[in-house]
């Protein structure tokens, strides 16, 4: 990764890099209201007008490209919305794309970060965020093909406050033909809510283009070349102190214990909180992760174990080997990969399958684990007469193949229904299956799961992991991405919500999120661990949401 073309991190997440300079010609639009003068330019009209025959004439690129409808400078975009401009919010849906942006045909033309209203915020306000890909030469080699109403491509953005808060940018297809039609203009936006004081930039890249992010049936994971974004440096946003922010850290021990299983939140150092923190677990780089709207109070292993004995005499999961690691951390009662000789180990970062484990058996499919309030999960058995037993079904996903077919989990077993069913899928389900394979699979366990267990059982869905920043050259050749994960974990947690949402209490464990919220050279860490596990690190704070959730 020399080239500074192939190296979006070196030139997009170095603050000081050049690269950061405004572009010359064509880009962001940053607006300055205070600086703006003239109103609609010539060519900006000869765009406007050009606009209606684009409009029956999708594939009109070389016309407007004939008629030298320039790419927008910076001064067009002013003009016009510096008429609407005022301080506060503003959603995309009030602040239209600039016509000029659906018109950028030029071949070279390089994709760039739209903020169209830089105004000041306050906390807890939305800030609009676009990002513009010029259309392309039609490239006929391509075969990838999105899912349908997904983004041909798949873009990595971040607002980055300068304390250090990294807030994702969820960013979707605006509607229009365009974003169907592969090789045309593709615009792309997202209100993003800014919740923590500081001044905001966008930082990101593009991770893939033609849908390539979708290697699906026997399309082969394509390789991770990342191209670069133009991010002007005009393109900051500050949020503003406010003294009745409820999302200052000041007032975080003030709020109400976290009743909800996935609470929005970010990562903070230790040292820039103004409270003691020294009981909740941190990551590897010293960060805890705070939600905004609720307290989560730290609840060791024997009090969680104590929790499930006087409220959850049976709990079912289902999972893979990332739930074999909660239950590491469950079953010793937090010890597994808590000393700091041990936490740099390759069983605690990353793969713990071949390590000795004396809890339970990690080889078995089933596995009973006895939780008693004394000693909490010290005992792993088939015996299932204590107090509280949890059921752990290790399964690889609902994918086709494995050597025990998934179904088989839910066969009767004479057991009383559990109290809780959690149910983790996306892992290995985007990595092996084919989305209309998924599809009819996750609908057979929809129904098994409302056979099997009375409306008394909740459910709990637990999201994939989080993955980002390569992918899997390895034998395996996974068809992980980060975008097919996230709309994987979407439409999982769709179906059960239209499934379940009326009838049984439904709630979503969202793993993915506390990762994806992390500055993205932490992220970047998970490139050495082909499995995708999280540090154990990460498995504490994971396990925290759902003992926080159960027992609070
Ligand atoms: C992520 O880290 C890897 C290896 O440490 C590095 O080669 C790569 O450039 C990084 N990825 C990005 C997008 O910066
Ligand atoms: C089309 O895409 C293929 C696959 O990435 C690439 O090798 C080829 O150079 C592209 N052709 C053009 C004309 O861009
Ligand atoms: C673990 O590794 C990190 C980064 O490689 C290093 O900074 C840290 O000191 C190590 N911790 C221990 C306890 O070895
Ligand atoms: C199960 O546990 C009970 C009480 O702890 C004990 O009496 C019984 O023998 C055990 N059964 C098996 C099969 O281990
Ligand atoms: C569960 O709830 C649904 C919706 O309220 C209802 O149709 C169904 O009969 C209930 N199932 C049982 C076993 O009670």
């Amino acid at each position: 990764m020399k080239n500074s073309e192939l190296s979006p991190t070196l030139t997009q997440y170095s603050p000081s890099s050049p690269d950061h300079r405004k572009p010359a010609s064509l880009g962001p639009s940053g607006i300055d209201s205070s600086r703006s003068t003239s109103f609609l330019s010539k060519r900006r009209n000869r765009c406007v007008l050009l606009l209606s025959i684009v409009a029956i004439v999708v594939a009109a690129q070389t016309i407007t490209t004939l008629l030298n409808c320039a790419p927008p400078g910076p001064e067009h975009t002013n003009g016009l919305l510096s008429l609407f401009t005022k301080p506060g919010p503003r959603l995309c849906a009030d602040l239209p794309v600039s016509p000029d942006h659906w018109l950028l045909t030029n071949a070279n033309a390089q994709a760039f970060v739209d903020i169209p209203h830089l105004a000041p915020l306050h906390p807890g306000d939305t800030v609009c965020v676009r990002v513009i890909l010029p259309a392309r030469k039609p490239n006929v080699t391509m075969i990838y093909a999105p899912f349908p109403n997904a983004p041909w491509d798949s873009v990595l953005l971040d607002m980055v406050g300068s304390t250090g808060v990294s807030v994702p940018v969820d960013l979707s297809p605006v509607a229009r033909i365009e974003s169907t039609i592969k090789d045309s203009v593709h615009i792309y936006e997202a209100d993003v809510v800014l919740r923590d004081v500081g001044k905001y930039r966008p930082q990101g890249f593009i991770e893939f283009r033609d849908a390539q992010w979708n290697p699906e049936g026997r399309l082969l994971p394509a390789t991770y070349k990342p191209e670069p974004l133009l991010i002007s440096d005009v393109l900051e946003v500050e949020v503003v102190d406010s003294a009745e922010s409820p999302f200052s850290l000041a007032r975080y021990m003030d709020l109400p214990l976290c009743a909800e299983s996935s609470p929005e939140g970010r990562w903070v150092s230790i040292g820039d909180l103004p409270f003691d923190a020294s009981t909740m677990p941190s990551d590897n780089h010293n960060k805890v992760w705070l939600p905004y709207n609720c307290r989560l109070q730290y609840i060791t292993y024997k009090e969680f174990a104590q929790c499930l004995v006087q409220k959850y005499p049976s709990v079912h999961l289902f999972g893979d080997s990332n739930i074999r690691r909660a239950m590491k951390k469950i079953t010793t009662l937090g010890k597994w990969c808590s000393t700091q000789d041990e936490r740099n180990t390759t069983g605690c970062v990353c793969e713990d399958y071949r390590e000795p484990f004396d809890r339970f058996d990690v080889g078995k499919r089933e596995v009973l684990v006895n939780i008693d309030p004394i000693n909490g999960g010290m005992e792993a058995s088939n015996n299932a007469t204590r107090k509280s037993v949890i059921r752990m079904r290790k399964w690889e996903g609902l994918i086709e193949g494995s050597n025990e077919p998934w179904w088989k989990a839910f066969e009767p077993s004479g057991r009383p229904d559990p109290q809780i069913a959690v149910i983790s899928l996306t892992n290995w389900d985007a990595a092996f299956s084919t989305r209309a394979f998924f599809a009819q699979e996750l609908s057979r366990l929809l129904n098994l799961v409302d056979t099997t267990y009375s409306n008394a059982t909740e459910i709990i869905v637990r999201t994939g992991q989080y993955y980002c920043c390569r992918s899997d050259d390895s034998s395996w050749k996974r068809r992980y991405s980060r975008l097919r994960n996230k709309l994987f974990d979407k439409y999982i947690i769709e179906a059960f919500k239209e499934r379940f949402g009326g009838a049984r209490k439904l709630s979503i464990w969202d793993v993915a999120s506390l990762m994806e919220h992390q500055p993205f050279a932490a992220r970047n860490e998970s490139v050495v661990c082909n499995s995708n596990h999280v540090r154990s690190e990460i498995v504490d704070i994971e396990n925290q949401l759902l003992f926080n959730y159960m027992c609070n």
